[in-house]
């Protein structure tokens, strides 16, 4: 996750994209020509590229620093393109292409590499604009496609330059009069090098989280005086609405399913935020997307959490896990794990028990996704074709932690590391999104269920 210095990265990577640039023309006149002989165009074979594999992010306004809609901002970038392509570092994924087929992986295939090889090793030329694909059509932001309605946080939070800034709480009512259904969100920080991730939860208004909080202003667990609400500043079992970390898209629901906010519930933002150097505020918003009508299926946010681990200092794979049985049917959607600067690798798998020989079950391990874990890079991984799971199915989480010298993000190899809000504490969270039919919320998924859950 980009913590303090997202900006200077940012400043780094768009310096370093403009030395190799240097690097790649210096190159570039050593090298072949594009296979056909005929070097790729900008208007023919590069924007159709751009629009499909990278725009979502590479647009006006987009999380990333720069745009790669015409010709005239793409073209200063073409070695960067190319580099940055060819080392797979764009589009950003992380999940091994031999688990799980998501629909949300926007990796190149190995052609369109080339392409955007050959076309920065021929000077990237233009070529004609007739040539040019229809253009995107623009689902994946608001400054695509206009938001039914956007909440903003009433005040903004100030944050100090530099030190751990607590969980902030902000409590937005809806004033929904009706119940609604959600097809799309997003969250928009107003100063999205800050936010190091932000989970909006749906507070119903028969729910007694955090009552005695108070309402449209940014508060901590710790300037809460009543016990209850002090509990529920750091646990709750209400639905997610979202989860925004870096490098997360807009979450849209598949066709017939959305997330429910019944009428008169309030929004409630948990911020994380880290300090950036310099003092700051941020006043961030969500916008949504209103299905027109009820829809087959409700979109419940799950977890995976395992929250007593003690990683001891200097090692690089130190294995956490997390268990949980599904209490009724539902449909697994899609991932998103979620661990700070030691985060190394990240697991969702199903465990299906058999009876073995001897009266002794056996295991059966279906893995389901397997991230290289990038703490820059919170991202979600959605299914590509959503698995229907019966009730009993058992998923597992399985987290890995490098501790060592070796990894360069880690604040303090000599710690001993626990479960913490802090940047330099970790978590281990794999969040997931099921569907359940339109009439289930969380509490009835999981209210005939005994056990003790870790899915929660
Ligand atoms: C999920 C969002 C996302 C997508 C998709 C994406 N980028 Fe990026 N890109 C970023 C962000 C954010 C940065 C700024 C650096 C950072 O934060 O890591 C960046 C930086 C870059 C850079 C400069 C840094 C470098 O690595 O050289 C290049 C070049 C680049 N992107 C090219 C592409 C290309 C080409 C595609 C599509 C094939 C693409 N990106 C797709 C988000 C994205």
């Amino acid at each position: 996750m980009p913590i303090r210095a997202n900006q200077e990265l940012r400043m780094f990577l768009v310096l370093s994209g403009a030395l190799w640039s240097l690097l790649g023309g210096l190159r570039g006149s050593f090298a072949q020509q594009a296979p056909t002989g005929n070097p790729p165009s900008f208007y023919r074979d590069v924007l159709p590229i751009l629009e499909q594999h990278c725009q979502s992010c590479h647009h006006a306004g987009g999380i990333a620093p720069m745009p790669f809609e015409t010709y005239g901002e793409t073209r200063p970038f073409a070695n960067a393109i190319r580099r940055a392509t060819q080392q797979k570092s764009m589009p950003p994924w992380f999940a091994d292409p031999n688990v799980g087929k998501f629909s949300n992986d926007l990796s190149l295939r190995p052609t369109e590499i080339e392409t955007l090889a050959a076309w920065a090793e021929a000077k990237s030329p233009a070529g004609e604009t007739k040539d040019a694909p229809p253009a995107r059509p623009g689902v994946e932001s608001w400054s695509n496609r206009k938001a039914d309605l956007l909440l903003k946080m009433p005040q903004a939070v100030p944050l100090p330059a530099s030190g751990d800034i607590e969980y902030t709480y902000e409590i937005v009512p809806t004033n929904f009069k009706e119940d609604r259904w959600v097809q799309m969100a997003e969250v928009l920080p107003s100063l999205r090098s800050n936010v190091h991730h932000a989970v909006v939860y749906v507070r119903p208004p028969d729910s007694n989280w955090l009552r005695h909080a108070p309402v449209g202003v940014p508060f901590t667990a710790s300037t809460l005086t009543d016990p209850e609400d002090r509990r529920g500043a750091h646990w709750t079992d209400s639905d997610v609405l979202l989860v925004y970390a870096p490098g997360s898209s807009p979450d849209a629901w598949p066709e017939k399913m959305a997330k429910f906010i019944p009428a008169g519930s309030d929004l409630v933002f948990q911020m994380h935020y880290t300090a950036n150097g310099r003092r700051a505020s941020d006043q961030s918003s969500i916008g949504l997307i209103f299905s027109s009508h009820t829809p087959e299926q409700r979109v419940l946010t799950l977890q995976l959490t395992n929250d007593h681990f003690v990683i001891p200092p200097g090692v690089p794979d130190y294995r956490v896990e997390a268990r949980g049985t599904l209490p009724h049917d539902a449909t697994l959607l899609s991932f998103l794990p979620h661990m700070h600067l030691r985060g190394k690798l990240f697991e969702y798998n199903l465990i299906r028990k058999s009876m073995g020989t001897e009266g002794k079950p056996d295991y059966e391990i279906e893995p389901l996704l397997r991230v290289n874990y990038h703490f820059h890079w919170q991202m979600s991984y959605r299914i590509s074709e959503p698995r229907f799971l019966r009730a009993g199915a058992e998923l597992q989480a399985v987290a890995w932690y490098d501790n060592s010298k070796g990894n360069p993000h880690n604040p303090d190899w000599q710690a001993e590391v626990r479960w913490g809000e802090q940047i330099h504490d970790e978590m281990m969270v794999g969040f997931f999104d099921v569907a359940v039919p339109a009439g289930v919320d969380k509490q009835h998924f999981f209210a005939r269920t005994k056990e003790p859950q870790q899915v929660q």
